[in-house]
């Protein structure tokens, strides 16, 4: 199949390319493609004529988001937008990534596809503006909507423990908010299975299991034989421009519905990430 990729260097972007090598990848970063471009879009689209069009990119600083408003819609909206009409025009199907920041998150219930959306922050509204974009302007799309990502490429929450455990030995954690941190290589994988089916809609896609950000940061550090301690605190404590949904978990529902294997518990993901970035680590020593 040809797939065309977008935010390839992304942190998803780049598993997806890694997980859908078996294809021919047109693998996009933003300076091959700025998808806020029209014209340009519209044209790349044209020239490589995929079958599958991947949107991986997006304006993901959820706080530069409040104060960069314009530009969060224009990538976050409009760029689902151009991507939607685009591969309409050489019939391709178009798999946009969302998040669960399109729910309020502020009462204790998994979120199913259908249920209501009501996002309370800018990089929620403009991920939501996305999402209806797609819907009105291609019915063959796939919108996947995941949570609390890491991988392998840029910084994420996991690294940043590690950095902080080593620097300081001591780390403050949020215990008020509750999600399911997910591998990005399975959501990748979970991604390129879709792929092989015309069974388009919304899907939530998240790794197994539940826990707070101080929960999580435990298990890295158990996962990974540090000692270190960790204080529980609450988002009150934090100073942040955004607020964040207290609780984010994706009931994974159409997954399911489809008969689909649940991807696997967030800590077994987490203890192969691990492992692999301490290989990673002493292959790059
Ligand atoms: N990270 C999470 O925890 C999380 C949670 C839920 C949902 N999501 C969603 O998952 C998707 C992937 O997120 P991620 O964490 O992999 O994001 P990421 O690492 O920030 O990657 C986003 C990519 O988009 C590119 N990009 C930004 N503006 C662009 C533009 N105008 N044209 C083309 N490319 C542009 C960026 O390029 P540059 O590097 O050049 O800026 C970057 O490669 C996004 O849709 C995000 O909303 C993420």
């Amino acid at each position: 199949m040809r797939v065309l990729i977008t935010g390839a260097n992304g942190m998803l972007g780049t598993d997806l390319v890694q997980q859908l090598s078996a294809h021919t990848l047109i693998a996009l970063t933003q300076d091959d493609l700025d998808i806020t471009d029209h014209l340009a879009t519209m044209t790349m689209v044209k020239e490589h004529r995929p079958e599958v069009i991947i949107n991986a990119a997006a304006f993901t600083n959820v706080d530069l988001c409040e104060d960069a408003i314009d530009e969060a819609y224009r990538v976050n909206a409009l760029g689902p937008r151009n991507l939607a009409i685009a591969a309409s025009a050489v019939d391709a199907s178009l798999v946009h990534i969302s998040t669960d920041y399109v729910f309020a998150g502020d009462d204790p219930q998994a979120r199913r596809e259908y249920d209501e959306t009501r996002p309370v922050s800018i990089y929620g509204k403009s991920k939501l503006a996305g999402e209806i974009a797609v819907r009105q302007h291609n019915t063959n799309h796939f919108i996947v909507r995941t949570a609390w990502l890491y991988g392998f490429a840029g910084n994420n929450f996991v690294t940043t423990m590690l950095r902080l455990a080593r620097e300081r030995g001591e780390v403050s954690v949020v215990d008020d908010q509750i999600g399911s941190p997910t591998y990005t290589v399975d959501l990748a994988k979970a991604i390129a299975h879709l792929l092989g089916t015309n069974a388009y809609g919304t899907y939530h896609l998240s790794n197994a299991g539940v826990c707070s950000w101080f929960e999580f940061a435990k298990a890295i550090f158990a996962l990974s034989k540090l000692d270190v301690n960790v204080n529980p605190i609450t988002s009150d404590q934090l100073t942040r421009k955004a607020k964040r949904p207290s609780y984010s978990v994706l009931d994974n529902q159409m997954w399911r519905l489809q008969g689909f294997a649940a991807l696997r518990d967030y800590q077994e993901a987490l203890a192969d990430y691990l492992f692999l970035l301490q290989n990673q680590k002493e292959v790059n020593v």
